[in-house]
């Protein structure tokens, strides 16, 4: 529980175990906002301009791997309230989070800091609330009770979300050319609710909240809340990804661009710390079931193109993109087919 970078108070100096080396700093430079990223507007209808809808989401798909969506549908007073429950959450007492903290990932609804404290290097300044949401009747019994709005506010918002990301979904397979329901089953079925909570920092310059990744699974939408601090690599330079008001951030994860054989890119993006908010961020993932076996759609392959990955059960990659992540590499490289 000492460890919670939430429960160090009035820090004045960036601790030792938090100053990352100088090359993966992210030092002083201003980093341009960026406005490339598109900011997609669904105008709450979706099937007034479909064709247009889905051009869209491919191009920021296939160019930037993230893209913002406004008038998505999920109200503004449920965004709000979603961030607003989970800062509560990290503002409380250390005794009110004790029972939730663990140091097994395997654990059920887990507080934690950093990515995996006890191992890594250098740690990271954030804590992180995680747990699955599908189906809602078996897991939210595990949820915090504290905030008392806890577990209605965030188990409403996960049943708009997932809604959203498998609109989203369809949209992409109709993109891709592939057969409609392509993702429904297996490929979607976990949904993983991950709360951040990144507290003011004395020296940003020194630190990262999370490091350079791209997220392993399906599809991610983020709710950002008003602070920023989220950037993405783009031609191997930073941008940071202003939040719009009310919009989610969309990206794709690595098992997307596996199976739309590197049409969609999985980008890489971190987030730094500022030193005079704390920012709060709920990111849903949509993942694989452990057993599903991801790779190249069959029909984009025959249509178009050599396969660019073999295929590989979900649970195997997470266990070697960790290890991956852990040892610096990239962790699609070891799947790639070679097109010499
Ligand atoms: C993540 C992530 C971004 C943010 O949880 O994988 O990239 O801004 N979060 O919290
Ligand atoms: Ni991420």
């Amino acid at each position: 529980m000492e460890k919670l970078i939430s429960s160090k108070h009035n820090i004045q100096h960036v601790p030792e175990s938090y100053i990352l080396p100088p090359e993966i700093r992210p030092g002083r430079a201003a980093i341009p906002s960026c406005k490339s990223i598109p900011v997609i507007d669904l105008h709450g209808n979706i099937d007034s301009n479909r064709q247009d809808l889905v051009q869209r989401i491919m191009e920021a798909g296939q160019e930037f791997g993230f893209f913002q969506l406004t008038n998505h549908g999920v109200p503004e007073e449920l965004m709000k309230e979603t961030v607003k429950v989970a800062e509560e959450f990290f503002q409380l007492p250390v005794e009110d989070k004790a029972s939730f903290y663990s140091e097994d990932p395997r654990r059920g609804c887990r507080l934690s800091t950093s990515i995996d404290y006890d191992h890594e290097k250098v740690h990271f300044w954030r804590d992180n609330l995680r747990h699955h949401c599908r189906p809602l009747e078996d897991h939210v019994g595990e949820w915090p009770t504290n905030p008392t709005r806890y577990r209605e506010v965030i188990g409403n918002y996960a049943v708009r979300v997932r809604e959203l990301s498998l609109v989203l979904l369809d949209l992409i397979c109709e993109g891709l050319g592939i057969e409609s329901g392509y993702f429904e089953g297996g490929l979607s079925r976990l949904q993983m609710m991950s709360l951040n909570y990144y507290p003011p920092c004395p020296d940003p310059a020194l630190t990262l909240g999370l490091p350079k990744h791209a997220d392993p699974n399906l599809i991610t939408v983020l709710n950002q809340g008003a602070v920023p601090g989220l950037q993405v690599l783009k031609d191997e330079k930073w941008l940071a990804l202003e939040p719009v008001p009310n919009a989610f951030v969309v990206n794709i994860g690595h098992a997307l661009q596996v199976i739309s054989n590197g049409m969609l890119r999985s980008a890489e993006h971190r987030v730094v710390t500022n030193a005079f908010v704390a920012r709060a961020t709920v990111t849903s993932f949509i993942q694989p079931s452990n057993d599903s076996l991801i790779g190249p759609a069959t029909l984009l392959v025959d249509r178009c193109s050599l396969p660019l990955y073999r295929p590989f059960r979900y649970d195997e990659f997470l266990r070697t993109y960790i290890k991956d992540a852990q040892d610096g590499k990239p962790p699609l490289k070891q799947y790639e087919i070679s097109q010499t």
